[in-house]
């Protein structure tokens, strides 16, 4: 599909010879396009979404490098910087977005906008909840709702189709997401409209989601306070009204954001990218068929191959720092760009082939879909295990699934830095 109009998209094409993230081009094919800059160098000048400048880091080591550096901030306006908020081009990203500016304060209380030690607090508030032993607690109960899923697809089938980022991909990880924070079964669907806005890049759809997403939030507590569970949200709830300073309201509100955003949006991506590769590699699907037990291996595999996340938030250098040979200035934004790292051939043998036994059995996190540092994705273990649930389920309940379309069909949206499908049509045998 086109690349929807937007604010965002007029810039383009204005510095020739600098990448831009807006860029059609780069959107359509950033396997290719960002491989391509990859090998002009591992930092390369481009542009980012509001046209700023940015440093793009393109390759494995270099990457790493940065994510763990903490001269680099997530702050976008930590007063580190010595610049004015306004400046920032994450602040200029969301006014180009139509973000009303009182709303700003949930976005840049968010738990990937801030550092140490806001950082720390707020990761170990909620790190917690994500425990290797929580999450394989759950395990059960993801099974489970991908069970009933997948009994009902058929259900869904017109003329033998059925869509399973619609009916499978989506429900799986939204549900599994809102059980762990407590969001009631009746309000996800706007959520998932909500996700879908945010992510559209168009002011007029984001300017109504986002403040009917923080009243909402706002009203949610509000009710739950009353009737505090075991969930997520009434364990946050009790942190801010037992102890108010580890605690904002302002960050209450955008950890429940996140967490439900981060918590769905990316893991139904990796679910309908990662199906759709098995499917395109018969070889490799029946590797995993022959033998369930590659499933995390393969999991591993696929988000090095096909993961859905391709960039980071920026990061900005809080002081002059020589990165392979190129002077980032204080202030300047850095670009880590995870899907040129992933591909990186120095860093894997012919790293363009899906190979899902390429990496050994109890790896350690050998790509950076998931980032690296401190910001390490939170959900990363549980984001692994639904995939290795909804894939295992997928294959064992309908060995005969194929694609209803040719490859070249399927359909990807047309955002920055992510790859999602926005349908994935399957016969299922
Ligand atoms: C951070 C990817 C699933 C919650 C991140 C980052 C990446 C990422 C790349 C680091 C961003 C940066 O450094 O700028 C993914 C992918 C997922 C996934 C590819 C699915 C396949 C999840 C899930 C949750 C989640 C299921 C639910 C809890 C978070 C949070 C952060 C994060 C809270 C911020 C961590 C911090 O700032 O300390 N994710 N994620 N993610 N992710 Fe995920």
């Amino acid at each position: 599909s086109a690349l929807p109009r937007s604010p965002l998209t007029a810039h383009v094409g204005k510095h020739p010879g600098e990448p831009q993230v807006m860029d059609p081009a780069l959107i359509s094919d950033p396997y290719g396009g960002y491989g391509a800059l990859r090998e002009q160098g591992p930092v390369v000048r481009g542009r980012f979404m509001d046209d700023s400048p940015a440093w793009f880091v393109t390759r494995f080591e270099e990457v790493r490098q940065v994510l763990r550096d903490p001269r680099f901030a997530n702050n976008p306006v930590a007063s580190s910087l010595g610049a004015r908020p306004e400046d920032s081009p994450t602040v200029r990203l969301l006014d180009m977005l139509g973000f009303p500016e009182h709303l700003r304060v949930y976005l840049l209380g968010s738990i990937l906008n801030n550092d140490a030690p806001d950082h720390t607090r707020l990761r170990r508030l909620v790190s917690r909840a994500f425990t290797a032993r929580k999450i394989t607690n759950l395990r059960p109960r993801v099974a489970e709702i991908a069970d009933t899923l997948l009994d009902r697809l058929p259900e869904h089938a017109e003329d033998g189709v059925v869509d399973l980022i619609q009916h499978f991909a989506y429900p799986l990880p939204i549900t599994v997401i809102c059980e762990l924070v407590g969001i009631p079964e009746a309000d996800r669907p706007q959520w998932r409209q909500w996700g879908a806005d945010l992510v559209s890049l168009q002011p007029e759809r984001l300017s109504v989601s986002f403040p009917a997403m923080i009243d909402h939030i706002h009203e949610l507590i509000r009710e739950r306070r009353g009737a505090l569970t075991d969930d997520l949200l009434s364990e946050l709830i009790r942190t801010h009204d037992d102890d108010g300073g580890r605690l904002s309201d302002v960050e209450m509100v955008t950890m429940v954001l996140t967490l439900v955003l981060a918590g769905h949006e990316t893991t139904a991506h990796l679910i309908g990218n990662g199906t759709a590769a098995l499917l395109t590699h018969p070889g490799q699907l029946r590797l995993l068929q022959d033998d369930p037990d590659l499933l995390p291996r393969a999991v591993h595999e696929l988000m090095r191959w096909c993961g859905p996340v391709h960039m980071t938030q920026l990061r900005y250098a809080t002081e002059d720092v020589e990165l392979a040979g190129t002077l980032i200035r204080k202030g300047d934004a850095v670009q880590l760009i995870l899907v040129s790292a992933n591909h990186d051939p120095r860093h894997y043998t012919d790293p363009e082939r899906l190979d899902l036994t390429r990496h050994p059995a109890g790896h350690a996190e050998n790509h950076v879909g998931f980032g690296h540092g401190p910001h390490y994705c939170l959900g990363a273990t549980l984001a692994k295990q639904e995939g290795e649930v909804a894939l295992g389920k997928l294959l064992a309940r309908f060995p005969g699934v194929a694609l209803a379309v040719p490859p070249e069909r399927l359909e990807r949206a047309q955002v920055p830095g992510s790859w999602r499908l926005v349908s994935l049509p399957l016969r299922l045998s």
